[in-house]
């Protein structure tokens, strides 16, 4: 069942779940597909830090500043007259430091007129997740494999495959709803730790790379629509192949011009 709603909102998310209604969410970094992606009724856009690798080139999130983070959300800001807006803090802006965790979030909020701010991890960060709550800033969690964290992990591969970290990982999904996290994002775990989550906790949990059972998906737009085609996780679903149909037509441009197709004498003036 889905209800026709005409702006989300955090309390919208919740009353989805609490309707068995999931949610849809895909990243955007810049005015023209986030107006895409609003208009086609994805529920949130999420402008993550992944910028630093699909729009930057890096080979991690980790180089991606505040300021770069505002550039991009104030973009999508101005596409999105439906979907809720979350903006990822980037590496840097809030871990060790709740008060500049605080700093950072209204900057994002007041710069690009975002709905919501999205940061990694669990007992780490709850200072500043907690700090940035009492400003009236809605948060949002991020768990499982955190990228930011990549060089404690050395690899991208399954997390919390083990007892120890799976139950680390509950306690720090409870410890987030506490706090009044509005929904917590899990990233590659298993789909059974992922299910037993989203059943314990109240508020939605989204997965990357995390089943089936949990209360609504994300994926990286450029991956879905097969722009990153070097990119080739088993949990990505690809709805179309860009990378060949923009190649097919930049060769075909390449060669209209070189052969004097094109302009034609329609095409001038
Ligand atoms: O930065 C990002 O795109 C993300 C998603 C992978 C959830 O955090």
């Amino acid at each position: 069942m889905t209800k026709d709603y005409k702006r989300i909102t955090t309390n919208v998310l919740q009353e989805m779940k609490d309707n068995n209604e999931k949610i849809s969410m895909l990243t955007s970094y810049d005015f023209t597909l986030a107006k895409i992606v609003d208009r086609a009724g994805i529920d949130v856009i999420l402008v993550g830090d992944s910028a630093s690798n699909v729009m930057a080139g890096h080979e991690t999130t980790l180089p991606i500043t505040l300021d770069h983070m505002i550039y991009h959300a104030s973009s999508v800001v101005k596409a999105a007259s439906r979907a809720l807006v979350v903006v990822d803090l980037p590496f840097g802006s809030y871990q060790g430091d709740s008060k500049k965790a605080l700093r950072s979030s209204i900057r994002i909020m007041k710069e690009s007129g975002a709905h919501a701010v999205k940061l990694e991890g669990g007992d780490e960060i709850i200072d500043s997740v907690q700090r940035i709550l009492t400003a009236g800033i809605p948060v949002m969690g991020h768990l499982g494999l955190t990228p930011q964290s990549i060089y404690k992990f050395g690899t991208y591969t399954v997390r919390a495959k083990q007892e120890a970290e799976a139950e680390k990982l509950i306690e720090d999904a409870k410890l987030l709803q506490n706090a009044g996290c509005f929904g917590i994002v899990l990233e590659k775990i298993p789909a059974d730790l992922a299910k037993k989550v989203s059943n314990k906790l109240e508020i939605p949990i989204i997965g990357i790379g995390a089943g089936n059972g949990v209360d609504g998906q994300v994926l990286v737009l450029h991956d879905m629509l097969g722009m990153t085609h070097e990119f080739n996780p088993r949990f990505l679903r690809r709805y179309l192949n860009l990378y060949e149909d923009i190649n097919r037509a930049v060769k075909n441009y390449v060669d209209d011009v070189k052969n004097q197709d094109f302009p034609n004498k329609n095409e001038e003036y």
